[in-house]
């Protein structure tokens, strides 16, 4: 066991749970030294980036960028990064909102990082058979600039029938209420999700399940060190307030899913045959 009896019945009971420590200072440098180089080459070479984004529009070539991401590391840009000629407006580093979805299968730094025998023990700890590294995000939440994430649960975006969805949160900066860190609604993960994010043809739409907001009252700050874990289930509603501090708060999210489950069809994330889920082996 690689929690302890409070930890598990944190999990258990409030859907999510705090392990300071958890990633030792050397993985944190070699996770950030290998992020500042991924923003290196993208500030050389935006690429495909600078088109799809230089506009104020959301269009149908920014759906697709995004819909096709599942299986590569792809820049995610702040609104209103790039100009209407696809030059970026601010540096780079205050340029990106996020990286995503597959650095864990793609890149060997955050696949030494992803799948240690630590997080594999913690991952069949709360409950998983049959693990699979579904999706990864390093998420910048830039100073000044990082934007608020509204209440969500992530099993909306990612759904398992039954559910599976877990977040593994990783803080690769301290987290406080003026940068922006997570705050979760303690036992908020026995509610079923309220919507469902999921493609419709050649698009993606939202069903409303319950439309009652989520309680935002209920909500409380879970402020962490550099280093930490926060482990949360798919169910838990979550939000984050903007940065508002001189402060960064980079930080690096996994989610994995239960192969015994099944992962549907129209899910926006699908792999093809030539890059299929992997646990922790
Ligand atoms: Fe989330």
């Amino acid at each position: 066991m690689s929690l302890s009896v409070e930890q598990a019945s944190a999990w258990r009971d409030d859907g999510f749970v705090v392990l300071p420590n958890f990633v030792p200072g050397t993985q944190i440098s070699a996770l950030t030294d290998r992020i500042g180089e991924l923003v290196d080459g993208f500030a050389r070479s935006p690429g495909e980036a600078t088109t799809v984004f230089s506009t104020t529009e959301r269009t149908h070539a920014q759906d697709e960028y995004f819909l096709t991401s599942g299986g590569v590391i792809r820049p995610f840009f702040e609104e209103g990064a790039f100009d209407s000629e696809g030059n970026l407006q601010v540096p780079m580093d205050r340029a990106l909102n996020k990286l995503g979805h597959a650095m864990h299968d793609l890149d060997p730094v955050f696949d030494n990082f992803s799948r240690t025998p630590e997080l594999a023990a913690l991952v069949s700890d709360i409950g998983f058979v049959d693990p699979l590294l579904l999706q990864s995000m390093v998420i910048f939440k830039p100073p000044h600039i990082g934007g608020e994430v509204i209440c969500h649960c992530d099993h909306s975006f990612l759904w398992t029938e039954p559910q599976t969805v877990a977040g593994l949160w990783f803080a690769l900066d301290d987290a406080t209420v003026e940068n922006g860190c997570l705050w979760v609604t303690p036992g908020g993960h026995r509610q079923p999700a309220r919507t469902r994010f999921h493609l419709d043809g050649t698009g993606t739409t939202t069903d409303v399940i319950d439309p009652v907001p989520y309680d935002m009252d209920s909500l409380i700050p879970v402020e962490v060190e550099v280093g930490t874990l926060i482990a949360f289930s798919g169910l838990l509603p979550h939000w984050s307030a903007p940065n508002t501090s001189e402060d960064s708060r980079l930080a690096y999210t996994l989610h994995v899913i239960d192969d015994t489950a099944d992962y549907l069809e129209d899910n926006w994330l699908q792999r093809g045959p030539d890059l299929p889920l992997r646990g922790f082996a």
